[in-house]
Order: C-alpha cells, then sequence, then structure tokens
C-alpha cells in the first residue's frame, strides 16, 4: 500500500547501508572480539580533551543547546579564518548534503556526481526528485574536466569529495581550480573534504578555503568532525560558503539541528591539534605497511589519501567480507556502488591491523 503513497522519488532512491555493527556481529556470530574496519572511524577513538569534557558535561543534557551552535561556528571561523557568517554546522556532513539537496534541488534539476564518488550525494539528490547525472571516473579519480562538461543549463549542484569514499583518491589544487574556472557561477560545486586531515599532507592537495576567498562565491567547502577528531558518535560536520548561501541553509535547519554534548565536544577536539596529528601519523604509517603486503598477497591497492584503503580482489568483495566476519572482522563490500571485486578497509591500530592481515591471510590462502 505504502509503495503507491510515498512521494514518488523515493523508488529511486536505495537506502544506504553503513558500516556492520560490532555488535551485531557478537549476536549473529557469537564472536567476542571483534575488529571493525567498516566506517572509517578514528582507530585511537575520540579526541580525549573532547572525551573529558563529555564526561564532565553530560549532566546537562536536559538543556536544549543552542539552535545555531554559535560557539563553535565562532571557534571554528577563528580556526578557518574565515568569517563567522560563512559558517554552518550540521548534525554531521551528511546532513549538510542534505540541506544543501533540500535548499538547491527541484525535480527535474541535475545534480553532477562522478561514478564511484560517494554514494550519499546521489541519494540525497535523488530524495528531491532530481536527475543525478554520472560522470565516469579515470583511474578512480573523479575526471573534474568531464564533469565541468557535464553541466547543463538544467545543473544546480556538482559534488566531489576529495579525498573520494570510497575510492580514497583526491584531486589536486591545479585541477580544483581548474573545475572552478570553468563551471558557470550559477552551479554550486560542493567540495567534501571530509578526509582533509589526511590529505592535506600532499603538497598538491588545494587550500579550498583560499580558492573561496579568490571570489568563487559558488565554492562550498565541507568538512567533519567525524574522521580525525573522532567524534563520528556525536555527529558533527560543517560546511564554508557564501554568507548568503549560509543563510538559506540555515532557514531549513531543524532548530536543534547538532546536540548540545556535539557541539562542545567539536569545540574541544578543534583544539586538540596534538590528537589529530598522531591519527593522521598513524594512518600514514600503517598504510605505508599495508600495501605492500596487500599487493604480495594479489590485491590491487589504489593510493589513498583518507584513512582507508580501496581495495580489489579477485574473489567477490562480499565473499572476503563474509569470510572475513568469521574471523571477527567488519570491513566494507561495495556492492551499492556496484563494485562487486572491490572491498574498502579503514585503517586500524597496528594491533587491530595484525588482526585484519592474519585474517586475510586465511581467507586468501596465502601466508602471514
Ligand atoms: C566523503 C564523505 N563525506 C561525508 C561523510 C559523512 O560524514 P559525517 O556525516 O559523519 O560528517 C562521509 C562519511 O564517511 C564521507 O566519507
Amino acid at each position: 500500500m505504502f509503495e503507491t503513497l510515498v512521494r514518488s522519488c523515493l523508488h529511486q532512491v536505495s537506502p544506504y547501508h553503513p558500516g556492520k555493527p560490532i555488535g551485531e556481529v557478537q549476536r549473529e556470530l557469537g564472536i567476542k572480539k571483534v575488529v571493525k574496519l567498516a566506517s572509517n572511524e578514528n582507530p585511537l577513538g575520540a579526541s580525549p580533551r573532547a572525551v573529558r569534557l563529555i564526561r564532565r558535561l553530560a549532566a546537562s543534557s536536559f538543556i536544549y543547546p543552542e539552535g545555531a551552535s554559535p560557539l563553535l561556528r565562532q571557534a571554528l571561523a577563528k580556526h578557518l579564518g574565515v568569517d563567522v557568517s560563512r559558517v554552518i554546522i550540521g548534525n554531521g556532513s551528511d546532513e549538510l548534503i542534505r540541506l544543501l539537496c533540500e535548499a538547491f534541488l527541484d525535480p527535474g534539476d541535475e545534480a553532477v556526481v562522478s561514478r564511484f564518488g560517494f554514494i550519499r550525494f546521489a541519494q540525497h539528490a535523488r530524495l528531491m526528485g532530481a536527475k543525478v547525472v554520472e560522470v565516469p571516473m579515470e583511474h578512480w579519480r573523479h575526471d573534474l574536466s568531464a564533469m565541468a562538461g557535464a553541466v547543463t543549463a538544467k545543473t544546480k549542484i556538482l559534488f566531489v569529495a576529495s579525498p573520494n569514499n570510497p575510492t580514497g583518491t583526491y584531486n589536486t589544487a591545479q585541477e580544483v581550480g581548474m573545475l572552478l574556472n570553468t563551471v558557470p557561477s550559477r552551479v554550486l560545486v560542493v567540495l567534501d573534504e571530509a578526509y582533509y586531515h589526511y590529505a592535506r599532507l600532499r603538497p598538491d592537495y588545494p587550500e579550498s578555503l583560499k580558492e573561496m576567498a579568490q571570489a568563487h562565491s559558488n565554492l562550498v567547502v565541507m568538512r567533519t568532525f567525524s574522521k580525525a577528531y573522532g567524534l563520528a558518535g556525536v555527529r558533527v560536520g560543517y560546511a564554508v560558503a557564501a554568507t548568503e548561501l549560509i543563510q538559506w541553509l540555515d532557514r531549513i535547519r531543524m532548530p536543534f539541528n547538532v546536540s548540545l554534548l556535539g557541539q562542545l565536544a567539536a569545540e574541544e577536539a578543534l583544539q586538540d591539534a596534538a590528537f589529530v596529528r598522531r591519527s593522521v601519523a598513524l594512518v600514514e604509517k600503517e598504510k605505508e605497511k599495508l600495501y605492500p603486503i596487500l599487493q604480495k598477497w594479489g590485491l590491487k591497492v589504489t593510493p589513498s589519501a583518507a584513512n582507508f584503503l580501496f581495495v580489489e580482489s579477485r574473489i567477490l568483495g562480499k565473499e572476503v567480507f563474509q569470510r572475513l566476519l568469521y574471523e571477527g572482522v567488519i570491513v566494507r563490500p561495495l556492492d551499492e556502488y556496484g563494485l562487486h571485486h572491490h572491498l574498502r578497509i579503514s585503517v586500524g591500530t597496528p594491533q587491530q591491523n595484525r588482526i585484519l592481515l592474519r585474517a586475510l591471510s586465511k581467507v586468501l590462502g596465502t601466508r602471514f
């Protein structure tokens, strides 16, 4: 009955499949020790400063938060060197993708994405009844010239995640600059930099906020506290854009979209530069250890600028995923992207990665 009752565009929206939760594997398979490397969380946990603050302020949870997260916005504006009116805080950056689609996409409008770009762009856009135009990738990287070329009179938004989830690849400053100079200013260019802290070590990674200062008022930059700050569970992300655009998003934002503890924890985590450095250094070091081993075992690994690896295997990804579950390791198969021979594996602590390698060697029949 509801099939005919729901809005017709819902038929185009496939559900998002998050990483399988640890508790579910423990319940289903009766395995006590489970390592989850499926959601690109921070293997070091949350920023310890943020955790201390949450503990101290947990009793304040009965109070409504301030709706627009003013203190966090101010702290971010100072941190990023932008005016506070250009910052909006979301319930994770996922909410900000939704708000952008709600604010700008009418049925029939077009959103340009890349074929294996972060799937939430297409899902949110389809929910608005927009047409999603998928542009092929080149060597698992966004082909930004082709994406610019796919813009039509109906295009409202062009989405780029860099580094991209699930491929881990990024686009250079030159490529992003070309994109911004090519796309008409009436089209929003959304640059999702959820993995910014991992990628910024690359000398050719763009300084997107500087691009914005150079009069690209159609640029929206999004980042999150879910990765390098380790706060995925409290759900805080942010976007920086032109003041007027932020005002439109603010109009449709839920009145209390970010929790009290989320706002405060993010503000504190922002000051925890030492934790971010440690988190990034760990991922860099562990990636270098993992690459050669996985390659030796016949897996194709795409160089990653993020905190996860994009891995191609001869065996079906779903099968590797299932067999790893029995070894107590959760990774992410990528069938929802139509990638049946790929897996996304988050980089863990040295101990977690050893457990992963031991389990994977069993599944692949290789020696570890
Ligand atoms: C590219 C990208 N963008 C956005 C998000 C959403 O992050 P959050 O909603 O936790 O801020 C993710 C999460 O994995 C991501 O990979």
